[in-house]
């Protein structure tokens, strides 16, 4: 018997991935899972430092784990993700207790890292492994009962947005090889998942090491294994989301209709201090090609407010730009200075009070626009894959809509994960969607969501 683990997660959908692929590494020597942190034998936090706040937690969840290892001999600490790319050694130099260090492409050496983190000297790995990529795909432990499985198609970044971490935790952009990543769709899809959604930072830069294939052919292929239903992919790059893709997404009925398109801000000198490489208007005809071949197609984005010296017009023209666009969902934060960052350098004299008025502005025009957006989705009728009961109603189901729009809805006849049943919309909010199912219509047709 080797032991319980306890794996704490945060950040992004490639973090949750990795501890995924942690936690079926720790299976595969024998761990099984802990009911909770204090008890488990081994305890590793997946971090995140996109922002401070991200930053912060992870040493309060470390404080209060603090008792219990002291109380725990046998117990092993480890901090992975990005902080421990950032931090390194100054995590143990705060917290000594932590046994293990290793940053997002050492976690292949886990196994190894563990067996030597007994003798207590401190492992501290932030190595930016080349071929991390490949490791520790085979031996998933997926959540339970998700209808979506994640797979990661490349790893790092290589822009150079001057607020972003990324590309120091992270590391330089390689992809996975083409058959690779079939391989795994088709056994994901012999495993019964309907949906995958490929990862990648900088997702449309992927490109097949060896066939030198491009994310639109890797689309298309994924769209013909059979089982296979709903296929998303995420981050697009505005400058990077070829028109390739684009038709891809307009062919393959198994493509989802939402892309993930980050605009940042609206305003051009804050682009250009961001190094994004465009303008709001370059960015808009982006928005209009997309809409143009794939006229049902959700936008969600994120916006950062607040950037160093951002001015009032300056914010005014991110209000207009979501205006203009009114996207389906919006993820907004407040500009947070990262270390060794271009931007961190930056003068910057707008107050933090401001700043917070500014995101609450934001976000209650965006609010306001995907309640109207829901409003205008009420009475139509749309298929909807189950993902299990509401949160909010247990005796009603949840699912989505090819969007990403979450719709709850009552059924007569229970229904299971992974079900693809036709449900009317009846009322909005801005989150979601309530509906019935319209039981008559055979189920598991192909609707395409029609623009709101
Ligand atoms: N401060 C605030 N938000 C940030 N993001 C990235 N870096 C920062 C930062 N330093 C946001 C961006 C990105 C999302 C994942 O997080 O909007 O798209
Ligand atoms: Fe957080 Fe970015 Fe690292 Fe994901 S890649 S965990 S969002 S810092």
């Amino acid at each position: 018997m080797t032991g319980t683990y306890w794996i704490e997660t945060w950040g992004c959908q490639m973090n949750e991935h990795d501890s995924e692929k942690m936690a079926g590494s720790l299976e595969g020597l024998g761990y099984a899972p802990a009911a909770s942190a204090p008890d488990a034998d081994v305890v590793l936090l997946n971090t995140c430092a996109i922002r401070e706040k991200a930053e912060e937690k992870v040493y309060q969840f470390l404080e209060k784990l603090r008792p219990a290892r002291a109380a725990n001999d046998g117990m092993i600490v480890g901090v992975c993700g990005c902080v421990a790319q950032l931090q390194g050694q100054g995590i143990r130099d705060r917290l000594p207790f932590v046994d293990l260090v290793l940053g997002p492409r050492a976690s292949g050496k886990l196994p190894e890292y563990l067996a030597r983190a007994k003798d207590r000297r401190g492992i501290v790995d932030t190595t930016l492994y080349q071929d991390s990529i490949l490791a520790g795909t085979e031996n998933v432990r997926r959540q339970p009962g998700r209808v979506k499985a994640y797979v990661t198609v490349m790893e790092g970044c290589n822009k150079t947005c001057t607020y972003c971490v990324v590309p120091a935790t992270r590391g330089r952009e390689e992809s996975r090889p083409l058959e690779a990543l079939l391989g795994e769709v088709r056994r994901l899809a012999g495993e019964g998942y309907p949906e995958v959604e490929f990862l990648g930072q900088n997702v449309n830069a992927w490109r097949c090491p060896a066939t030198k294939a491009h994310l639109g052919d890797l689309l298309r292929a994924a769209g013909r294994v059979a089982g296979i239903r709903r296929i998303r992919f995420t981050t697009s790059h505005p400058l990077h989301l070829s028109e390739d893709i684009l038709r891809a997404m307009a062919e393959v009925p198994e493509i989802c209709d939402a892309l993930h398109l980050p605009v940042q801000s609206g305003s051009a000198r804050v682009l250009k201090a961001m190094r994004r490489g465009y303008d709001a208007e370059k960015y808009l005809a982006k928005a209009e090609e997309i809409r143009k071949w794939n006229p049902g197609v959700a936008l969600s984005t994120d916006v950062i407010v607040g950037f160093p010296g951002e001015t009032e017009a300056e914010f005014a023209e991110t209000l207009a730009l979501v205006r203009h666009v009114r996207f389906d969902q919006m993820f907004s934060f407040v500009y947070s200075p990262r270390p060794n960052t271009v931007a961190s350098m930056l003068r910057d004299d707008v107050p933090a009070e401001r700043k917070s008025e500014r995101l609450a502005e934001l976000q209650a025009l965006q609010r306001e626009i995907q309640l109207e957006r829901h409003r205008a989705l009420v009475g139509r009728t749309f298929e909807v894959l189950v993902e299990g009961r509401s949160r909010r109603r247990e005796e009603e189901y949840a699912g989505r809509t090819t969007c990403n729009r979450m719709l709850n809805f009552p059924s007569a006849r229970p229904l299971a994960a992974g079900d693809v049943v036709r449900v009317k919309a009846t009322w909005a909010s801005p989150v979601s969607l309530r509906g019935e199912r319209d039981e008559r219509a055979a189920d598991g047709g192909e609707t395409r969501e029609a623009m709101a």
